[in-house]
This record gives C-alpha cells, sequence and structure tokens, in this order.
C-alpha cells in the first residue's frame, strides 16, 4: 500500500512536468486513501515567508510542503514550478503598475441611500474595477484569484472570504478581456496543483481529477519555527462545505477558463505543458468513467454547481451537462496527441455525439414538444418508444401551460425516468447556447423565450436563477424547509446580477446582442446604489436579497464582462464554440434513427452506432 500510494498519490500538477506521465486508462481502477489529513496545518501547497512575523512581506521563497510533496525529487520540482510561475509574473501586462496607482477604497462614494444613480456609466465601471482590483487574493506575493465576496458589514463570513473556482471565471475573464493574464494563469496553475491534493470526507476519497469548490490563503506559523511564518494554500473540495457537496463545475469551469486563456492570449504554453495537459486528462477520467448510468448525461448528487444546495437537482441537472458538453469541446481543441491518449479522445468523441443528441431531442420543451407529452402513450415496453422515459402527463405543471409562450422554447432542467424537471434553469439554458449544446434553431428559440418571458426572468433585475420558484408543500418536501431557499429568494427564484456576462455571451454569439444591452442598462440603475449583492428577491427582483452579501466580486466582474463584451462583441469568441460538420452528421444520422421521428416512417436502414 505504502509503495504503490507514493506513485499513485503523488500530486499530478506541475509535478508531472519533468516527472514521468502516468499511463492513462479509462479502465484504470479507481484510486482509494483510508489516510485522513492527520493534520489541518499540513495541509495544502505552502509558501515561506523569509521574514519574521509582523514584518512586510519582499521577498517570498516558497517551497512547497504539502503532506504529499515531501520528497526531495519533487520538492526540487515544484520549485522549478514557482521560478516558472514567478518568471512569468513581469508587470509585462500592467497588472502591478495599475495596482500601484490604484485609488484608494471607493466604498465611501457610494450612495447607500437608494436614490438614483447620478454617475456616468462610466464611473459604475470604474468603481467596479476598482472593487474588483480590492478582492484579489494574493499567494507569495502573486496575483492568484479573487475573494468570493468583500462585505465589510457581514458579520458571519463563512466561506465568503475563499477564491471560489466558479466565481473567479467572470474575474478571470474580465481580466483576460482588459489584457492583465498573470492572475489567470496563475490561477491555473495552483488550482492545478490543488486538483491532485489528497482530500478526504471520514475517510472517503472523491477521484483524483476533482477539482476544488474554492481555496484560502492562510499565513501559519511555521513548523518548528514560531518566528517565522508561511503562507499556505488551504482547499475545501467539499469536505467542509456547507451539505458537503461535490463541486462538479470547478473541474468544467478550469478548462473552459484555460481554453479562453490560450484563445485570448495566443498564449498556448500554457496548456501545452505536461502537467496541464495531465491535468485536463484528469478532469476527463473522471467524468468518462463507467458508471451504472443509461444516460449520456452526467449523473451527480444535489448541490453539485452553482445551486449548491439542496434544491431537487440531483440526477441529471441541465447546468452540469451544458458545462460538461463545454469542457469535452474545449478538451477536445486543447490535447495534444501522443501515444496511449487514442481511447480518451474516442470516448469523449462519443460521448459529445451521445451527449448532444439526448440534450436535444429529450430536454428541449416548446408549445410543440408540451402537446406531444399531453398526448403520450406510457407504459411503451420496447425499444422505439416514443414516451422512452415513461413520463405521465399528469406530471405537465399547471403553470407551465399558460407560461409557454408561442413562439420560443427552453431547455428543461433534468430528465429522470418518469421525471421531467419542468423549471427553466438560467445557466444551463444560457451555455447550451454558449457551447453549441443546443441547435442553432434551440439557441434563438431560447432567446425568444427570454424576451418573451422579460417581465418575470429579467423584471427589475437580470436574471432569475430559476423559473419558477417552489413554493408550499414543494418547498418543504424539496428542499428539506430550507430557510435560505424560500420561494422567490437565493436559488429557488432569485434573481443574479452574474448570469449578465453568460447572457451577454450567449446574445452576442447568436448575433442579438440588443437583449443583453437591455439588461446591463436595468442592472446599471441599482446595482452600483445597492452595493453590489449577490442576488435579489422577490418575483420581481424588487428586493436585495434577504441574506446576500453585499461586493460580490461575481456580480461585479459579470457586469464587467458584460460591458467589455458589449464594446467589444468579437472577443466572445474566446468563450463560444461553434458545432463542427462531424457532430452534425453525426447528430443527423442518429435524429433520422430516432422512433420519436420516424414512427409511421419506414424503420431507417442504417441506423447510426456510437
Ligand atoms: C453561494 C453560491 C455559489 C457560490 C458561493 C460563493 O454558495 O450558491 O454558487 O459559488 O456562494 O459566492
Amino acid at each position: 500500500m505504502a509503495a504503490s500510494e507514493t506513485v499513485l498519490r503523488l500530486p499530478l500538477g506541475s509535478l508531472f512536468s519533468s516527472c514521468h506521465l502516468p499511463s492513462f486508462s479509462l479502465n484504470s481502477s479507481p484510486l482509494l486513501s483510508f489516510k485522513p489529513s492527520s493534520s489541518r496545518k499540513r495541509r495544502g501547497l505552502r509558501c515561506t515567508n523569509t521574514l519574521a512575523r509582523g514584518d512586510t512581506f519582499q521577498s517570498p521563497d516558497c517551497v512547497s510542503k504539502g503532506k504529499k510533496l515531501q520528497s526531495t525529487r519533487c520538492r526540487c520540482q515544484r520549485n522549478d514550478v514557482e521560478e516558472d510561475i514567478r518568471s512569468n509574473l513581469l508587470p509585462t501586462d500592467g497588472l502591478k503598475s495599475d495596482l500601484d496607482e490604484m485609488p484608494l477604497p471607493v466604498n465611501g462614494n457610494l450612495s447607500s441611500n437608494g436614490s438614483t444613480q447620478s454617475a456616468g456609466t462610466n464611473s459604475i465601471e470604474d468603481e467596479a474595477w476598482d472593487l474588483l482590483r480590492q478582492s484579489i487574493v494574493y499567494y507569495c506575493g502573486s496575483p492568484i484569484g479573487t475573494i468570493a465576496a468583500n462585505d465589510p458589514n457581514s458579520t458571519s463570513v463563512l466561506n465568503y472570504d475563499q477564491v471560489f473556482i466558479r466565481d473567479f471565471i467572470p474575474s478571470g475573464i474580465a481580466f483576460l478581456l482588459k489584457g492583465e493574464y498573470d492572475i489567470v494563469r496563475n490561477f491555473i496553475l495552483y488550482t492545478l496543483q490543488l486538483q491532485s491534493w489528497e482530500k478526504t470526507m471520514d475517510c472517503h476519497s472523491p477521484g483524483q481529477g476533482l477539482m476544488p469548490a474554492s481555496f484560502k490563503v492562510k499565513t501559519v506559523p511555521l513548523d518548528g519555527d514560531d518566528s517565522m511564518t508561511e503562507e499556505v494554500l488551504d482547499p475545501d473540495f467539499g469536505e467542509a462545505a456547507i451539505g458537503r457537496v461535490a463541486p462538479v463545475d470547478s473541474g468544467l469551469w478550469w478548462i473552459i477558463l484555460l481554453r479562453a486563456y490560450g484563445k485570448c492570449t495566443g498564449d498556448v504554453s500554457v496548456q501545452e505543458r505536461v502537467d496541464v495537459q495531465t491535468g485536463i486528462k484528469m478532469i476527463l477520467k473522471l467524468c468518462l468513467a463507467d458508471g451504472f448510468d443509461m444516460f449520456p448525461t452526467l449523473l451527480v448528487t444535489d448541490g453539485s454547481c452553482m445551486i449548491d444546495r439542496r434544491m431537487g437537482i440531483h440526477g441529471h441537472p441541465l447546468e452540469i451537462q451544458a458545462l460538461f458538453y463545454s469542457a469535452l469541446v474545449c478538451a477536445r481543441e486543447m490535447l495534444t496527441p501522443e501515444d496511449g491518449s487514442d481511447d480518451l479522445i474516442r470516448a469523449l468523441n462519443n460521448r459529445l455525439v451521445a451527449l448532444s443528441f439526448h440534450i436535444r431531442e429529450y430536454y428541449w420543451l416548446d408549445m410543440k414538444k408540451i402537446n406531444e407529452i399531453y398526448r403520450y402513450q406510457t407504459e411503451e415496453y420496447s425499444y422505439n418508444a416514443v414516451n422512452k422515459f415513461n413520463i405521465y402527463p399528469d406530471q405537465i405543471p399547471s403553470w407551465l401551460v399558460d407560461f409557454m409562450p408561442n413562439r420560443g422554447g427552453y431547455l428543461i432542467g433534468n430528465l429522470q425516468p418518469a421525471h421531467m424537471d419542468f423549471r427553466f434553469f438560467s445557466l444551463g439554458n444560457l451555455w447550451s447556447i454558449v457551447s453549441s449544446l443546443a441547435t442553432n434553431d434551440q439557441s434563438h428559440a431560447i432567446l425568444d423565450f427570454v424576451e418573451a418571458k422579460w417581465a418575470e426572468l429579467v423584471a427589475d433585475m437580470p436574471f432569475k436563477i430559476c423559473y419558477p420558484a417552489m413554493e408550499g408543500e414543494e418547498w418543504r418536501i424539496i428542499t428539506g424547509s430550507d430557510p435560505k431557499n424560500t420561494p422567490w429568494s437565493y436559488h429557488n427564484g432569485g434573481s443574479w446580477p452574474t448570469l449578465l456576462w453568460q447572457l451577454t455571451v450567449a446574445s452576442i454569439k447568436m448575433g442579438r446582442p440588443e437583449i443583453a444591452e437591455k439588461a446591463v442598462e436595468l442592472a446599471e440603475r441599482r446595482i452600483a446604489i445597492d452595493k453590489w449583492p449577490e442576488y435579489y428577491d422577490t418575483k420581481r427582483a424588487r428586493f436585495i436579497g434577504k441574506q446576500a452579501r453585499l461586493y460580490q466580486t461575481w456580480s461585479i466582474a459579470g457586469y464587467l464582462v458584460a460591458k467589455l463584451l458589449l464594446a467589444n462583441p468579437s472577443a466572445a469568441k474566446f468563450l463560444t464554440s461553434e458545432e463542427d460538420s462531424d457532430l452534425r452528421n453525426a447528430f443527423s444520422c442518429m435524429i433520422s434513427a430516432n422512433p420519436r421521428r420516424t414512427r409511421g416512417r419506414k424503420k431507417t436502414q442504417q441506423p447510426f452506432i456510437v
């Protein structure tokens, strides 16, 4: 056990840049470690501060002292990595000089009395940049992320003082669009190091490719020398998170950001690094591993994404599927061909086809489809059943009948045996457009739907996280009476300004930027006056969320990304993916073989085999 553990549990991050690359097999057995962390103090990446405690920080001397990083060989290689990271931190992109000239905190300038924003949009943007810069977190003197919220009046910080992977994405994109690349590069490389960190919950270890939900930079006394301190990167893979939720979306976002970094900077050397390639493969391996599933969608527990609390989204939630698809497309673009990766590429391609077919066919909902479900036959035992998932027509909720406009449609929230979750989830729908998981027609129809349902989805502040809210008995049973997720609050029908950036990318991709412009204009009326809340409550988003943090970084960054992209729409290409012809061909073969489309027609001669 000890010997194999040394080999198997070595950090896979940059250590493999000069170590051997483990041969990759989709069928390799899962790695298990029954060694719980003996001490929190010893976790994470470490950076020794050579100065005595109390002195100001001048010259970081980073060493890796993590539990799994102790062999001389690895420490030596870690130093190479630190060198590599630091040598790229010269102020070539203006970040350092910008910081030097940064104005003092602007909070005092904010109007808090609810009066109309008198300043122009430029001053809102300037304020947003100042706040975003103030949220930067440093490790060994280098910027590596942004803290989730910087609310000076919040009485309970919980984990909002951490760098969340998903929250950093709009921050990272804002910095990329501004030409400030180092923070993104550092974020990518340091989180990669954390990916392979030992993670356990009550002696159980999740898959090695898992990326943390968040991490924190801690300053702790140096072991054995109390006069010295060191900085430690302390990741949370869900083992400390409320509800112990697994952050399935983290690794998917990491891949998406990595591709955006390469596209935006033109620097593909980061994605080509052996350790980064290994990191991508580790994530893919975790997602593509065989399980019990009948569906090509990713099976996850409740709360595994932006909605990180119990909200009845366990199973195959759309948000995860859209990010999964997007990450597969991005990874395919970045993977460098090499011996032993054929199986992975094949598995990835097969999954892309099956996943897009499954989502486009079975998640799609519009008037026509509702009518089809309304007239479904049930209990169809056969290979060519039309109602494959045995959906009982009585499941169609009464709100939906009036809600669905004649023009437009959307992808439903979840699909399980005998269960369709008809709720509209914004992020999943928007990212399906961005990644081309939805067809071109579906993408336009989703935007038509957004326009038709503006009063419900945008109202006074963009954008509803989902629609409608669960109320009464349904709320009690499905959320477990969660007092934070009461109807029209937080994840349960609350409105989240951060979603502005995804709305902007989607509408620019479809050549309809005016949708995003309208939403941004609306947000600008209140967002700075309200101090950049995390979310808004009520059906029309009229109140600042009951427990919403103020100065929430991804509300600030989401707004900035929307503004930057609207000013330079071609930059949205760093984030979007177009469907390629191979996928399109495979998809049309599958469509013509689908019984739903062929009932009454002659059987297709040559069904496409994935
Ligand atoms: C909340 C959100 C989650 C976010 C975190 C930090 O828990 O639900 O998506 O990452 O706050 O902002």
